[in-house]
Formats: structure tokens, sequence, C-alpha cells
């Protein structure tokens, strides 16, 4: 199965991609369309998960439906990643939520983890990895290499926007590891940051 997966082809996808670049585009637009656009790629991260059949009594008859058979839990890297949780929240209730609290630092580009709740055992779930943006990789492999030190063995990353660098690093370390992100940009800039891209989404989320 081909691990990378991509949706600039949804003209939905592209509008709310167009806004997010959009350097007119403030914190609360921004906010939004980044919850939107987490929805399809949450959708299609998810279509491989297991549900068995269940009787569901309507107000006419009885009838056969489904429910998930395999859980699923959320490993969140903050801080910009926030809105795709409110979406993983709003289609998957039932997945709880981990925070990783981490940030680049700006010279090394380095991961730099301050502290996390992840339970000790990590083993049984799918795992889902949201962050918008997928530069270095640094900060996906640093929580995939945790989930992984813990015993999960299937775990998906959901971005808006990777860098060829940054898939490039995930699919070297983590061959495994499945990639769904809107779309692929061109190319990291000297100091780490995607082009075109759309900025800082930290602080363009949060107005700092
Ligand atoms: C951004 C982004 C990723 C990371 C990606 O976070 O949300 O977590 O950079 O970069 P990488 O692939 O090179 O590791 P940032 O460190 O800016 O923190 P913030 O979300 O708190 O702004
Ligand atoms: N983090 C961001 O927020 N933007 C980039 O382009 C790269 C890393």
């Amino acid at each position: 199965m081909e691990s990378v997966h991509t949706l600039d082809s949804h003209p939905l996808v592209r509008l709310w991609l167009t806004e997010l670049r959009d350097e007119r585009t403030g914190p609360k637009e921004f906010r939004e369309h980044m919850r939107l656009i987490s929805l399809p790629l949450i959708f299609e991260a998810v279509s491989d998960i297991a549900t068995e059949e269940v009787m569901v009594t309507t107000p006419m008859d009885v009838t056969s439906g489904y429910q998930l058979s395999e859980e699923i839990s959320v490993a969140t890297i903050l801080r910009a990643a926030l809105p795709m949780v409110e979406a993983i929240q709003q289609v998957i209730p039932s997945a709880p939520i981990h925070h990783i609290d981490m940030h680049r630092d700006e010279k090394s580009l380095q991961p730099i983890w301050t502290r996390d709740n992840l339970p000790l055992d990590c083993s049984g779930v799918c795992w889902l990895i949201p962050d918008p943006m997928l530069a270095t990789g640094g900060s996906v492999i640093a929580t995939v290499d945790r989930l992984k030190q813990r015993g999960a063995t299937r775990i998906k990353f959901i971005g808006v926007i990777a860098a060829p660098e940054g898939i490039a690093a995930v699919q070297d370390r983590h061959p495994d590891i499945q990639i769904y992100a809107a779309v692929i940009d061109s190319h990291l800039n000297g100091i780490g940051y995607i082009v075109p891209g759309l900025g800082d989404a930290g602080d363009r989320l949060f107005g700092t």
C-alpha cells in the first residue's frame, strides 16, 4: 500500500488550503479552515478502521448498522494541531486525546520534548498523530519513536502541508507509517519553513 496520501485534487480541500495559505487570513478564520480541512483528511485516514455489525432499532423497524471494533487514540503535538483535534473529537468522540508538549528549537530545528501524557502501554490501538506541518519530520519522528517504544504498531500521521524532505525523513526511519496530508509543497527554506507553505501555523492560529 502506498504510504503517502494527498487530497489536493478535491475542490473544497483546495479552497480551504488557499484560505490557510493567504497571509491576510486572521486567527479566527485560520482556525476554522484548519478544522474544516482536517475533516476529509480524518475520513481518509480512518477508512480502514475495523467495524462490526450491530442491530439498530429505527422508529420503523430493526436493521443492521455498524460500530467501531478497533480503538482509536490520538497523540497530538502542541500547539498548532489543536483545531485538528477539535475535528477528530467531532467525528470520533470516543478517541482519547493525549497531548505532547513539544516545539522545534528555532536554531537547531530539533524537537524539544517537554512533557506528555501518553499511556505507558500504547499497544492495541490505532494511533492518529495530527500536526498541520510536516517540515523536517523531526517532531513526527520523535512522536512515533515514543509510541513504538511503548508498544504501538499501527500509527497514522495526519497533516495539512508536508515538505518532501519531511516525508523522506519519516519514511526512512518509519516506513510503516501512513502519511495523510492535504498537499505536498515544494521544499524547506534555509530556516526550516515549508515553501510556499502558510508560515508559522502556531503563530497564525494564536496571533502570536
Ligand atoms: C511546528 C509544527 C510541527 C513542527 C514541524 O510546531 O506544528 O509540530 O513545527 O516541524 P518539523 O517537522 O521540522 O519538526 P512549532 O515547533 O512551530 O511549535 P508550535 O506549534 O508551538 O508553534
Ligand atoms: N512549522 C510551521 O509552523 N511552519 C513551517 O513552515 C514549518 C514548521
